[in-house]
């Protein structure tokens, strides 16, 4: 039985303050969540505001990006250790605006995903079409391919540590969510590459989320779906009560 594992990908907003006011808010909610793991991902300059304010409580924390590398000179990144000291457990890798804006490829996805796990972090790894790759009719063949370079060369351990997110691009920040059936019919197609990668045991223990304009009206039918375990949330994930109540849709 997989643990569902909802996270709020906050992107670039909230400052130290703001982000302090929005958990305060979390923690009234979920701070005894033990049915959904639940996961924040604030940005770099709230993480350690965030780490000392979800201690003690049930909910963890995870970063939106990192570097492959443990330090050396890459200006501007931040490195696995660096997010260990801070009690980062996961780490978002992959996402489609790093690859769109920030030209990440499966490749350094790969390195990123194999410097998390060394470094016992879980990463969040994400996948997904684009509306026009949808259209043309590429999807199943863009998503393995993201699965299978991404994840190349995990040992098995390793494999069922990682969280795979499904997001199609189509649907992130659009209002325009995926309907549970398309969802659905994406994830059954990761979990048959992860066997194909490994064994039915482990396809069947790794975690897939599905995110693009998740919300509380909407989460419960696709939660419900299942392959579908639990939800990456953007903009819903800014606002204590419809985060709160998207985490209790996959209870
Ligand atoms: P939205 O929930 O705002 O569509 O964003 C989804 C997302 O990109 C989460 O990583």
């Amino acid at each position: 039985m997989r643990k569902p594992i909802v996270a709020g990908n906050w992107k670039m907003n909230k400052t130290v303050e703001e982000a302090l006011l929005l958990v305060e808010g979390i923690k009234r909610e979920l701070a005894e969540c033990r049915e959904v793991d639940v996961v924040l991902c604030p940005p770099f300059t709230a993480i350690k505001a965030v780490s000392d304010a979800i201690s003690g409580t049930h909910i963890d924390l995870g970063a939106q990006n990192m570097h492959w590398e443990s330090s050396g000179a890459f200006t501007g990144e931040i490195s696995p250790p660096m997010l260990r000291e801070l009690f980062c457990h996961y780490v978002i890798l992959g996402h489609s605006e790093r690859r769109q804006h920030f030209h990440e490829t499966d490749e350094v996805v790969n390195r990123k995903t194999h410097a998390a796990l060394a470094a016992n972090m879980r990463p969040i790894v994400c996948v997904g079409e684009t509306l026009d790759q949808r259209e043309a009719d590429q999807t199943h063949a863009v998503v393995e391919t993201q699965v299978r370079q991404s994840l190349a060369g995990l040992e098995t351990r390793q494999l069922i540590e990682t969280i795979v997110a499904y997001e199609p691009v189509w649907a992130i920040g659009t209002g325009r969510t995926a309907t549970p059936e398309q969802a659905q019919e994406v994830h059954a197609l990761i979990r048959s590459v992860l066997r194909e990668m490994s064994d039915e045991a482990v396809s069947d223990s790794v975690r897939i989320q599905y995110g693009g304009s998740v919300k509380a009206s909407n989460a419960r039918e696709l939660f419900g779906q299942p392959d579908i375990d639990g939800g990456l949330i953007g903009g819903a994930s800014l606002d204590a009560a419809s985060f709160a109540a998207i985490v209790k849709s996959g209870m």
